[in-house]
């Protein structure tokens, strides 16, 4: 049932993005093969499934057209990855199971691969088909959830930081709650927005997106420690290499994944009032912990 839920999303993903993004030959080819080779590089795809799932939890059906939300929240995560993996942020060879963005096509280019897919997925955000109420909230929650004030850019600049400091935990949690629950945060809440939800429904979204998200990460640090680079398809070991401040550095592996499940316990519990309608972004939660890449 999961496995399902996980591959339809992956494919309408997939399509959307095909769809929305220039193609390779498109004039200059370059930058288009560039964004195409991190875009279409085998990423999980969740943020775009966790957005549609709460869209069918809240509109009780699959709205028609909520993939083009999926593919820009990917563009956004994918050009987060290429600018995270450049030589000044976090110098990795290895992305997706691929060389990098810049180990393939020149740090120039995969800077400017990055700038792209932030201004095409506004362009995507700008021509959604749902009411223009709701289109301008979601250009603003995805916005202020990658920009500098707790979110994606703010968090990416404190993990920098950060670096060869002892940890403290203040620290570690404003790193984890911005570089990477805003984002996943945003996904739940837009896909609620698309599909009409009301404010206590954004509010119960936004709680449940914030609790997964930090798990998300705290998962993401102790995988870095416990598989390999193969398994991982990106280095790993690089945040023991870099003093990254990370849960496991702070308080083990084991005692970081008692606190990722309590984590998903509760905001599992946020989706009560939704009934049986939640059971799939519930599964989606639990599998977010489980993954072992
Ligand atoms: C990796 O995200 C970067 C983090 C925010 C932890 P994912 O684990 O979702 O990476 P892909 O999209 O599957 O490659
Ligand atoms: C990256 O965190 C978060 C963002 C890209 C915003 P990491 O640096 O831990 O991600 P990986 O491990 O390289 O995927
Ligand atoms: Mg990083
Ligand atoms: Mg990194
Ligand atoms: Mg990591």
């Amino acid at each position: 049932m999961l496995k399902q839920v996980l591959e339809q999303g992956r494919e309408a993903a997939d399509s959307a993005l095909e769809k929305l993004l220039p193609p390779a030959t498109q004039h200059p080819t370059s930058i288009h093969q560039a964004m195409r080779h991190s875009v279409f590089a085998g990423g999980k795809r969740l943020r775009p499934v966790l957005c549609m799932e709460a869209g069918r939890m809240v509109a009780q059906t699959l709205p028609a057209g909520i993939e083009d939300v999926g593919a820009a929240l990917e563009m956004l995560h994918t050009y987060s990855l290429i600018h995270d993996d450049l030589p000044a942020l976090d110098n990795d060879d290895l992305r997706r199971g691929r060389p990098t963005c810049h180990k393939a096509f020149g740090e120039a280019v995969a800077i400017l691969a990055g700038d792209a897919l932030q201004t095409q997925a506004y362009e995507v955000l700008a021509q959604l088909r749902c009411p223009a109420e709701a289109r301008v909230a979601i250009i603003r929650e995805l916005a202020h959830a990658t920009g500098t004030v707790d979110g994606m850019i703010g968090g990416q600049v404190v993990d920098l930081e950060a670096e060869h400091k002892k940890p403290d935990l203040a620290t570690l949690e404003y790193i984890h709650r911005s570089k990477t629950a805003a984002l996943i945060t945003a996904s739940v809440v837009s896909g609620g927005m698309y599909a009409g939800a009301n404010a206590e429904q954004i509010a119960r979204l936004r709680a449940f997106g914030q609790g997964v998200g930090l798990a998300f990460q705290i998962v993401d640090d102790v995988l870095d420690l416990t598989q390999t680079s193969e398994q991982l398809g990106k280095t790993a070991g690089k945040d023991t290499a870099a003093e990254k401040t990370t849960y496991p550095s702070l308080f083990g592996i084991d005692e970081s994944v008692r606190k990722a499940d309590a984590l998903v316990d509760q905001a599992c519990a946020e989706l009560n009032e939704f009934g049986s309608r939640a059971s799939t972004l519930k599964d989606l939660a639990r599998f977010l912990v489980e993954r072992k890449k």
